[in-house]
């Protein structure tokens, strides 16, 4: 491993860079966004620039809960912790730049092994910090899944030329679905969308726990840009109707992008006040709500600190409305999907039960669980630490009349 910055340029341009991912955190706006449109802005900055930079950001709002004391009035203290706790060497230069006698020595793998590391800087450090205080605390494995990033999942959606890509780079199949593979490398995906979709294990999960048909009708109400939609169109073999229900212009544009010109796939764009008018009688209702996000920390690690009581007390109820909606347009005898990519009873299972104390004419419907090809009662919580993906509930109910 090559230890970084190169040049004292590098550690100004980090600075900048984090001074506009950090008033992104602040407004309650995703980093990732803020640091792409920053890269887009500075197309001379090298790929392997753009790594450091991305790494030691992250890492910063990883461990915020121990390091949002080090990174005022200078936050390049912060972001050289940040480094060393994402298990990257910083070069003498940036200890020099902080007036640090020697460079620390490097942290031990695990949370606990890093906590006794980091309380070198931060003396008060605690495990609990990792967690908003608001939150019931998470396991030991679960804490320490959300703080790795996962390896980014695809799933194979055609079967020509990407195969002849994989043999050229590290990565994994999933053992019981061979058409999730997980990169351990960084790899260009542009080229082959379409033949391959990037995907996140669970998500994958979801969209199997449909178990949508060819020539059904099924309606996605809350599509994003289209993920799970494509999954499920691919099982329905290109035969049935489709159709994606979003509230974002922009995303739902995007949808419509990704899937081209593809007959039986209807786009819908609804108001946030929305009446649901689609007529109704669907086989099969995908409802994957907002939610906290909370399984996706590991990926996503300042959404951890920008969830806060008021945030959370208003999707509950946003959900359950959305999971009635949905439930509206299922024909008897169909399904009914409830997805979030939360660990969070209140989200899950608490959304659930009270809808099926509301709603007699839907049950649990029991399923093969996707990823392990045991048998369900009708509900799956993915934890992040089970298959290094992120976190997801997923819930399958019919409609008995
Ligand atoms: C978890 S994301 C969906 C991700 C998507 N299913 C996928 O697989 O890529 C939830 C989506 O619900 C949308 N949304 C929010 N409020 C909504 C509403 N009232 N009706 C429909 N969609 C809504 C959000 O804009 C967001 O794109």
């Amino acid at each position: 491993m090559k230890s970084l910055p190169r040049y004292p340029g590098q550690l100004d341009w980090l600075k900048r860079l984090f001074e506009e991912c950090h008033q992104a955190f602040l407004a309650d706006r995703p980093v990732d966004k803020a640091l792409g449109a920053a890269f887009r802005r500075f197309p001379n900055l090298g790929a392997k620039d753009r790594r450091f930079y991305g790494t030691a950001i992250f890492g910063l709002y990883r461990y915020w809960g121990w390091l949002r004391g080090t990174v005022s009035p200078d936050p390049l203290l912060g972001l050289y912790l940040a480094y060393f706790l994402e298990e990257e060497p910083p070069s003498q230069l940036w200890s020099e730049a902080l007036g640090l006698p020697a460079a620390p020595d490097f942290p031990p793998r695990g949370l606990n092994a890093k906590l006794a590391w980091i309380r070198t800087f931060v003396p008060q450090a605690n495990l609990e910090d990792l967690t908003p205080k608001f939150l019931p605390p998470f396991g030991p494995s679960t804490l320490e899944a959300l703080s790795q990033r996962p390896p980014t999942w695809i799933r194979l959606a055609g079967n020509g030329k990407f195969s002849l890509q994989l043999g050229q780079i590290k990565h994994h199949r999933h053992q019981h679905l061979n058409t999730a593979i997980a990169l351990e490398q960084p790899l260009d995906l542009q080229p082959y969308l379409g033949e391959v979709e990037i995907q996140d294990l669970s998500s994958q999960a979801v969209g199997l726990a449909c178990a949508a048909q060819p020539g059904q009708s099924w309606l996605d109400l809350c599509a994003g840009a289209g993920g799970k939609a494509l999954h499920l169109w691919q099982q329905m073999k290109g035969k049935g109707r489709l159709v994606l229900t979003e509230t974002r212009e922009s995303t739902l544009a995007e949808a419509r992008e990704r899937f081209g010109s593809t007959k039986g796939v209807e786009f819908v764009w609804l108001a946030t006040d929305h009446n649901l008018d689609l007529g109704g009688g669907f086989d099969g209702v995908l409802v994957d709500v907002p939610c906290s996000g909370s399984g996706t920390w590991g990926r996503a690690p300042w959404l951890r600190w920008q969830l806060t009581p008021k945030v959370l007390a208003e999707l509950a109820p946003l959900q359950s409305a959305l999971l009635a909606q949905g439930a509206s347009q299922v024909k008897p005898g169909g399904v009914l999907l409830y997805a979030t990519c939360s660990l969070l009873e209140v989200e899950n299972q608490g959304i659930v039960q009270a809808f099926l104390a509301q709603h007699p004419e839907f049950s649990l419907a029991p399923f093969a669980d996707p990823l392990t090809g045991k048998p369900t009662a009708g509900e799956r919580l993915v934890l992040p630490e089970e298959e290094d993906s992120n976190g997801m509930y997923f819930c399958r109910m019919k409609r008995v009349v």
